[in-house]
């Protein structure tokens, strides 16, 4: 295991990471996974809370999505999928176009930033074509994280991700003053007409020049969890609809079920022009995204070759078939676990535990909830540096594979997460906030 370790640290170079950290907190050796723990070389077992950065919404091993992935691999793994196709595809795609009631072209790309950033060109190019050429503009949220390329880190805020190539990035708009909530017991879930007209105000300004507006739907994840209201982006997107300007809606970690519906845009009842998801798409069995749009965008594209009009971007594993495979399994099982309950059984559950948690140990505030997510602020009074990460070392230690984002604590377990389960990822959560000293 000592061997592993010290290969690792010879060779790799590990994503989201400040590599000298490792000499405190060395990367932990992975033996096996199944459902929702994680087996360790040394013995340990750890609960998944956070699905493996919020993929796993199956858990780990789930045997249907195993099997689907064998019996692809029998017929054939990848082709490229410029000029061909095959039955997996198409099942894929006519269940993903069934999600809404607009949406029924699907391209797929590898990985939610470039899912984001293909809705984003998408967008731009399809105003192009229409002759709108002064919509040039992008516009993102306040504290919103897209990815991590150039074009979607240039519609996200979070300066910590940003920072180091700000000269290279577009100078975009960021829409301020989003209204946060608790959960969709807050007043402001259903009705933020008191701050409305300061968004107008500020959408007012860009009305003749955007091309999109970018939203992730109802929760900010990389921003640590943040819920707004349904009731803001029912009017973003009649705002948007009425002046000409374009919404995507990155569903990469909103989507497939995360927060109750299959989509989060769901909960405001209203279809983007673009949905973006990956992530959870393939129960985080392979990489794959998705966007989706609708017939009249994907009609703007639709000429002779050579009115110059098609949409050129290509990745080598678009559409890749054992991905794709994989997907169609997912999305099958967790419709079906939609249908049974299981969701809607498991949030109730989830806020519960959290809520309870939360009251006995008076170290989190800001507790909220939407679906299988549930979050709250470390409180800090002494400053401690770090105090998220102090925690995640202490929730390894006792068997929790914890990640707070800065202070923010979050829960994002398996979707199918059992009652016991969730018991045990409170015992371990309370354990884990003992032994970091802190309560
Ligand atoms: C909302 C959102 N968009 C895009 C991405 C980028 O996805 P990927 O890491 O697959 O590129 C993420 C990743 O966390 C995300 O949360």
């Amino acid at each position: 295991m000592r061997n592993i370790i010290q290969g690792d640290l010879a060779y790799n170079w590990h994503p989201c990471s400040q590599m000298k950290d490792f000499e405190s907190f060395p990367p932990l050796v992975i033996k096996s996974a199944k459902g929702a723990y994680i087996a360790l070389e040394d013995g340990r077992t750890l609960l998944d809370a956070i699905s493996s950065w919020w993929c796993k919404s199956l858990g780990h091993g789930h045997p249907l999505l195993k099997r689907a992935i064998v019996d692809q691999l029998d017929a054939f793994e990848h082709v490229f999928f410029g000029h061909t196709t095959h039955e997996k595809i198409v099942q894929l795609s006519q269940k993903l176009a069934g999600l809404t009631a607009h949406l029924n072209r699907v391209f797929y790309a590898c990985d939610g930033s470039s899912a984001v950033e293909i809705a984003l060109k998408m967008s731009l190019h399809a105003h192009q074509i229409e002759g709108k050429t002064k919509r040039t503009q992008l516009m993102g949220l306040e504290n919103a994280y897209h990815g991590e390329t150039a074009l979607t880190m240039s519609v996200s805020d979070l300066g910590v991700y940003r920072k180091p190539y700000e000269a290279i990035l577009q100078g975009y708009p960021v829409l301020k003053g989003i209204p946060y909530v608790a959960n969709q017991q807050d007043s402001l879930w259903s009705d933020c007409s008191a701050i409305w007209p300061a968004i107008e105000a500020q959408l007012a300004v860009h009305q003749e020049t955007l091309s999109a507006i970018i939203v992730e739907p109802i929760v900010q994840g990389a921003a640590g969890m943040r819920i707004y209201a349904q009731d803001f982006l029912k009017r973003l997107r009649v705002w948007t609809q009425q002046n000409g300007v374009h919404l995507i809606a990155d569903e990469i970690m909103t989507g497939c079920y995360r927060t109750g519906p299959a989509l989060a845009s769901e909960h405001a009842k209203i279809e983007a022009d673009f949905v973006c998801l990956g992530k959870g798409l393939t129960g985080g069995f392979l990489p794959l995204s998705a966007v989706l749009t609708s017939s009249a965008i994907y009609a703007l594209f639709y000429d002779d070759y050579e009115a110059g009009k098609s949409f050129l971007h290509s990745h080598t594993h678009s559409g890749n078939a054992l991905s794709v495979s994989v997907a169609l399994a997912a999305m099958e099982v967790m419709e079906h676990l939609s249908k049974a309950g299981q969701f809607k059984a498991l949030e109730k559950n989830l806020s519960q535990s959290f809520q309870d948690l939360a009251a006995e140990v008076q170290c989190l505030v800001q507790v909220r909830n939407i679906g299988g997510i549930a979050a709250a602020t470390l409180v800090n009074p002494n400053q401690i540096s770090r105090l998220g990460r102090r925690v995640a070392m202490a929730g390894v230690e006792v068997g929790v594979l914890l990640r707070p984002i800065g202070n923010e604590l979050y829960w994002l377990p398996p979707l199918n997460l059992l009652p016991d389960e969730v018991i045990d990822l409170q015992n371990k959560t309370r354990q884990a906030l003992q032994r970091a000293s802190y309560i």
